[in-house]
């Protein structure tokens, strides 16, 4: 039996804005509206320094942002890469998603294409951001490839189901903090950051994005609850597969976590993370927030309690 309407967002940064949508959603708004009031809740939050305004900048001190959009039923989506001064990257990417060509936009020409079609422009630098970035300079001299901040990194994602068991994912990042200027991870790439499919299911990917690109875990997610599997299995089973696959490339991981929404509303998610916080609603659920454990690659999933909320420090 579907869900009327399901929705399940990355880190406890998203709970906010998740209780946003619930409510838009109880009054009868779309998942489509609903997954971008969620990510611009994200955006436009100072206190977030991986995600929209006051985003930790790139190794030139310029804050670089990526985002993506897509729409499970006719498979259409919407990117933007490498943009500065675009308010909420997420609207610009889900206007996009309208096009049939020209879809996923970069740099200065999506930018141009923001302010020409009416988006908000915003210096997306704050002082805090800068201070960070002056403080990281000051311990280095030379711009980096591999980034040691790269822990501290979280990308903001959302996949939502409404009523017509349709399913829309989201996602918005400003990338890892001291990116190589230029550098895109999976958030903005269609089948590694995000992907859905409203035959079968959405998923998204948060973390080290150049490991999530080495295996295109989105759409790897989605094809397995394609196959029958329940979002957690396959959540969990790529997850693991892919991690063993990178161990045998001799790489060692960094962090990787990934949420996953059946076109039935059920939910899943995996992480290689001590702990790997998400938040769910649907139709007879609150905006719950939820933690996600790897203990020794055994997965765990249960809501969060008082004690966990008291200790946990991140966003
Ligand atoms: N997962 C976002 C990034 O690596 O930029």
């Amino acid at each position: 039996m579907s869900a009327k309407y399901a929705m399940i967002s990355t880190w406890k940064m998203s709970l906010a804005g998740m209780r946003k949508a619930k409510r838009l959603m109880e009054s009868g708004g779309s998942a489509r509206d609903a997954l971008a009031a969620a990510i611009t809740d994200v955006e436009d939050d100072p206190a977030f320094h991986s995600v929209g305004y006051s985003g930790l900048p790139n190794a030139r001190g310029e804050v670089e942002l990526d985002a993506g959009f897509m729409n499970g039923r006719d498979l259409s989506f919407g990117a933007v890469s490498g943009v500065k001064n675009i308010q909420n990257p997420i609207l610009v990417a889900r206007e996009l998603s309208g096009l049939a060509r020209s879809c996923f936009l970069t740099a200065a020409g999506a930018e141009s294409y923001a302010a020409a079609h009416g988006f908000a422009m915003r210096n997306m630098l704050t002082e805090d951001a800068l201070a960070a970035y002056r403080r990281e300079m000051a311990k280095q001299t030379a711009v980096r490839e591999a980034d040691p901040a790269a822990d501290a990194h979280d990308t903001v994602c959302v996949v939502a189901q409404d009523t017509d068991a349709e399913l829309y994912a989201g996602v918005s990042t400003s990338g890892l903090f001291m990116k190589h200027p230029g550098r895109v991870g999976d958030s903005p790439v269609i089948g590694s950051g995000f992907y859905c499919d409203s035959t079968a299911g959405g998923a998204a990917a948060t973390g080290f994005g150049e490991d999530v690109m080495r295996g295109c875990l989105s759409v790897r997610i989605v094809g397995r609850i394609a196959a029958g599997r329940s979002p957690q299995e396959a959540c969990e089973e790529v997850l693991e597969a892919h991690l063993a696959r990178l161990a045998d490339a001799g790489y060692t991981p960094g962090n990787i976590s990934v949420i996953a929404l059946g076109r039935d509303g059920r939910f899943g998610a995996a992480t290689n993370r001590a702990e790997f916080p998400f938040v769910v609603f649907d139709e007879a659920r609150e905006a719950t927030l939820m933690v996600c454990r790897s203990d020794g690659g055994r997965i765990r999933v249960e809501e969060a309690d008082a004690a966990w909320l008291e200790s946990y420090k991140g966003d």
